[in-house]
């Protein structure tokens, strides 16, 4: 009997054991079932509530603005997606960037949105950014500059050199740490992009000396144009941008202060960046000699005799050796004359217009603006104020210059404006003269932060 109970009780232990043994193996390969992902995405890490909030979330690089680098229509930014056209910023923290019409507004308002968890429900963010950006992803190395406008005005040489690229080589330059190596010789710059991406130009809109003087600044960046954005819209999958500086006309004239005159200028907003003094990286050698440069168009403007009598006072001063004078008219020449004589050029002096563009090229020098008397616009004044020029705004027999913070009080297209323009020449040498002791010549200069130290000297 007593082995019969025995016997018993080991075939009830077995029972049980085998039936324990079930159910661990059903748990677990249920477990299994469950736990294995619905889709490739990185087990779980713990939820980040706490601060300061992870930069690298269950796969997601978060969307970063380096080091704040940002103003209304130019704003760098790390770790930015784009898929079928739309860009997306993953964060934690909506609160932490612009507003959306910041940073990019038309032509399209909704072309970017934000991946965000509503009030820091940081678990919702993984299946929202894969639900919206699938699991495949493409990944666009290195810096991208990507100027999210149609071509209309950027055909414009002022539009392009003066505004966009202007633009965006001084707010990219907050990021700069180390402003010493930029006066070295050669000088040093930031990581120059690896593309533009024109998402609404097409080959041949920067047609010109526009293309000309990219190739020169930018020696070794492609340029993509609108077929390669729709080739990536075409490839159904989500590319991520290690770097972009974000380009937007429409956002970047949003000024948040509307009261001032200039508030229309797509610059505007990129003085308010701190950036070192040469961050054009456009440091030079001296030369002994000033030069001055009287720029004056086929279609002259100043009266005929207002003309002699600025070459005359020109003249003397470079009969008394104070500087070198040229006169030149830049539409006779060839692109790179152009270049050749702004490299050397240390006061520019011209007719409200066109004329001016040179002082693009002319980083750290002097800038007279001749005006219809009461006349007064700002484009050429805030050009100079974003590449750290002086510049002079002279009425016939008197003249104004700013210092940083103080301002023209308005614009005024006064009456003959666009008309023949009286000019006082004593009037202008005596700036010139007033300025030269501060205002060493340049023996060499580059033209952009990417000019591998081009070769506009001039021997
Ligand atoms: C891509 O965007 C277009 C409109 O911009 C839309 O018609 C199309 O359905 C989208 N494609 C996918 C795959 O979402
Ligand atoms: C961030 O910008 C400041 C100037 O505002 C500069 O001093 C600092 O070096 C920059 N930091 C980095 C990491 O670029
Ligand atoms: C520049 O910054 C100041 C203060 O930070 C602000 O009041 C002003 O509106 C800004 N100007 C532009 C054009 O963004
Ligand atoms: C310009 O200034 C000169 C010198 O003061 C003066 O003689 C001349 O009349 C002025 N011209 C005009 C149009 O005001
Ligand atoms: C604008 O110019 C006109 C002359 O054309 C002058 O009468 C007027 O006072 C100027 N306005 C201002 C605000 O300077």
């Amino acid at each position: 009997m007593a082995q019969t109970r025995y016997g018993l009780r080991i075939v009830r232990i077995i029972l049980l054991f085998t039936i324990l043994a079930l159910v661990v193996y059903y748990n677990l390969k249920s477990g299994v079932d469950s736990i294995e992902p619905p889709s490739p995405i990185p087990a779980p890490k713990p939820p980040p509530t706490q601060t300061p909030l992870p930069s690298d979330y269950y796969g997601w690089t978060l969307t970063t603005i380096p080091n704040g680098t940002h103003v209304p229509g130019f704003t760098l930014l790390d770790h930015l997606y784009l898929r079928n056209g739309t860009f997306y910023v993953v964060t934690l923290d909506r609160a932490s960037f612009p507003f959306r019409e910041n940073l990019l507004s038309r032509p399209v308002e909704t072309q970017l949105r934000f991946i965000a968890p509503g009030w820091q429900d940081a678990g919702r963010i993984l299946g929202t950014a894969s639900g919206v950006l699938g699991l495949e992803t493409k990944y666009m190395k290195d810096f991208s500059v990507i100027v999210y406008d149609p071509p209309e005005l950027m055909k414009d040489y002022f539009h392009w050199f003066g505004e966009v690229i202007l633009g965006a080589w001084r707010v990219y330059s907050h990021i700069s740490p180390d402003e010493p190596a930029m006066s070295a010789t050669p000088p040093k710059h930031l990581p120059l992009p690896r593309h533009f991406i024109l998402p609404f130009m097409g080959r041949g809109d920067l047609a010109g000396s526009h293309g000309a003087l990219m190739r020169a600044a930018f020696p070794y960046v492609t340029i993509e144009w609108s077929d390669y954005w729709d080739d990536l819209k075409r490839l159904d999958t989500t590319v991520v941008f290690d770097r972009v500086m974000l380009v937007n006309r429409h956002a970047a004239t949003r000024s948040p202060s509307g009261s001032v005159p200039w508030s229309s200028s797509m610059i505007a907003g990129a003085m308010n960046v701190t950036v070192p003094p040469n961050f054009l990286g456009s440091c030079a050698e001296y030369a002994v000699a000033g030069h001055a440069l009287l720029e004056e168009g086929f279609d002259r403007r100043l009266s005929a005799e207002d003309h002699d009598g600025l070459i005359e006072a020109l003249r003397e001063l470079h009969a008394e050796g104070i500087c070198d004078v040229r006169v030149v008219t830049l539409e006779r020449m060839t692109l790179r004359e152009q270049i050749h004589v702004a490299a050397r050029t240390s006061i520019l002096i011209g007719v409200h217009g066109s004329e001016l563009n040179l002082q693009l090229w002319m980083p750290g020098s002097t800038v007279i603006e001749i005006f219809a008397p009461n006349g007064y616009s700002f484009d050429n004044e805030l050009v100079a104020r974003n590449m750290g020029l002086r510049h002079y705004a002279v009425w016939n027999d008197t003249f104004v210059t700013y210092d940083k913070g103080s301002y023209h009080p308005t614009v005024n297209f006064s009456d003959g404006f666009d008309g023949v323009i009286p000019v006082h020449g004593p009037t202008v040498s005596s700036i010139i003269r007033s300025r030269l002791p501060a205002q060493p010549a340049w023996k060499y200069r580059t033209i952009l932060p990417g000019t591998a130290w081009y070769d506009w000297s001039l021997t």
